[in-house]
């Protein structure tokens, strides 16, 4: 078969900033009322794994494109727009990838990240999520860098059913070796996300539950999406999550608990034995773009208003234009004021096929 290539680097395709407004006090909401919380920053668009939903093999093959590393930004510039987005009302930032861990010394931009301190005063909440497969190499450098807790993703518990969604031969074992470390450094608790497509990975739901039951990590079913433009997404291939919490409590009984916080994306449920939590995560079923304070930084510095965005505004070129952070904070204001997305809500098997961005260089 020939591969497709499909450059994700969205040249072309950047949206020209609206203009910029004067920041005024308390935080910038969007045309729906929400504010600006959560950044997520990918830092690599590589992966060692292929996970068929994410980065299939044929069209991310050993010729894919991958950003050259002029292109990426630099440790520098990745904390310089952390801050001014901190200074902005943002609270919480999540390192992602492709595999964040891929990228050359990332415990050292962990450690700039770490140090970013709140308006309040408070240090800001630092995560990362990652496949787990370098995990139990770097957790305790990256607690003694300051990260304070790590999502890991775990597919299936059985080799041939998650070899066959990361297509890079990697097994199970390594990846709960990782959770293991990452837990034992004291990046607590693990979160274990698990995407869920029909067919694929189903009979895993109740293994995977069984297994993280009395661990003190929490498990979260994911609901599949139409990320991308590669995934081949149908709405046949999503399993509920009312169906998912309906198997499990058939075997072990929940209960449903209250959101750690506003506009949290997975919704709690707890095993009525008191041996822990786990999450489903509705982003196809039960949209909650409502409540969606997050924005996103790519590997090249374009921001993203949405997970689905089709483009993104060029604020690597507004750092390397020499711009001052009082700038860069009215341009962010001026995005954030102008964002009406809420792209899970207005879903349709049309909108699905759009040419949106890939996650792997957008980062979950
Ligand atoms: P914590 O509560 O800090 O653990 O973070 P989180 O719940 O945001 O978790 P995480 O970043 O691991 O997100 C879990 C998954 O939810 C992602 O991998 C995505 O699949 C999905 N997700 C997260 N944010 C969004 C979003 O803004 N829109 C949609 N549609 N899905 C999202
Ligand atoms: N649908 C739902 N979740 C996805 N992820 C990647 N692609 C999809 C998709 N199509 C999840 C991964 C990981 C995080 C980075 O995003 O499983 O947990
Ligand atoms: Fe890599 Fe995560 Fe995408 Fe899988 S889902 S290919 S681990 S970035
Ligand atoms: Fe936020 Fe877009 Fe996801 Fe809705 S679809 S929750 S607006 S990122």
């Amino acid at each position: 078969m020939t591969e497709r290539v499909i450059a994700l680097v969205d040249a072309g395709r950047h949206k020209p900033l609206p203009p910029p407004v004067k920041p005024v006090a308390g935080p910038t909401r969007d045309r729906l009322g929400r504010t600006l919380r959560d950044l997520r920053i990918s830092v690599t668009d590589r992966c060692n794994f292929r996970c068929v939903y994410c980065m299939p093999k044929e069209v991310f093959g050993k010729d894919y494109p991958y950003l050259a590393h002029d292109q990426l930004l630099s440790f520098e510039e990745i904390a310089r727009l952390a801050k001014v987005f901190v200074a902005h009302g943002v609270e919480k930032i999540r390192l992602t990838g492709g595999e964040p861990l891929l990228r050359k010394n990332v415990e050292r931009l962990v450690e700039m990240l770490a140090a970013i301190t709140l308006p309040s005063g408070e240090r800001v909440e630092l995560t990362l999520t990652s496949n787990g497969s370098l995990l139990a190499k770097k957790a305790r450098a990256l607690k003694d860098a300051g990260l304070r807790r790590v999502t890991v993703s775990l597919d299936a518990l059985d080799d041939p059913t998650f070899m066959a969604m990361n297509d890079a031969d990697f097994p199970v074992a390594k990846v709960l070796a990782g959770i293991e470390a990452a837990d034992a450094a004291g990046l607590a608790p693990v979160k274990v996300n698990m995407v869920v497509k029909r067919g694929v990975n189903e009979h895993s739901i109740l293994p995977m539950a069984r297994r993280f039951k009395g661990t003190g990590h929490v498990l979260r079913f994911i609901e599949f999406m139409d990320v991308g433009a590669t995934n081949g997404w149908c709405m046949d291939d999503v399993i509920a999550s009312r169906e998912i919490i309906r198997m499990i409590d058939a075997e072990m009984p929940l209960e449903p608990i209250d959101p750690n916080y506003h506009g949290e994306v997975a919704e709690r449920w707890r095993y009525r034995d008191g041996s822990g939590e786990i999450g489903v995560i509705s982003s196809v079923t039960q949209a909650f773009c409502r409540s969606c304070t997050r924005a996103r930084i790519s590997t090249e510095g374009m921001l993203y208003t949405c997970l689905f965005a089709t483009s993104g505004y060029d604020f690597r070129a507004l750092l390397r234009e020499g711009k001052s952070d009082a700038e860069i904070r009215a341009a962010i204001a001026a995005v954030w004021g102008a964002r009406d997305d809420r792209y899970s809500e207005i879903r349709t098997a049309e909108t699905a096929k759009e040419r949106k961005i890939e996650m792997s260089y957008i980062g979950g």
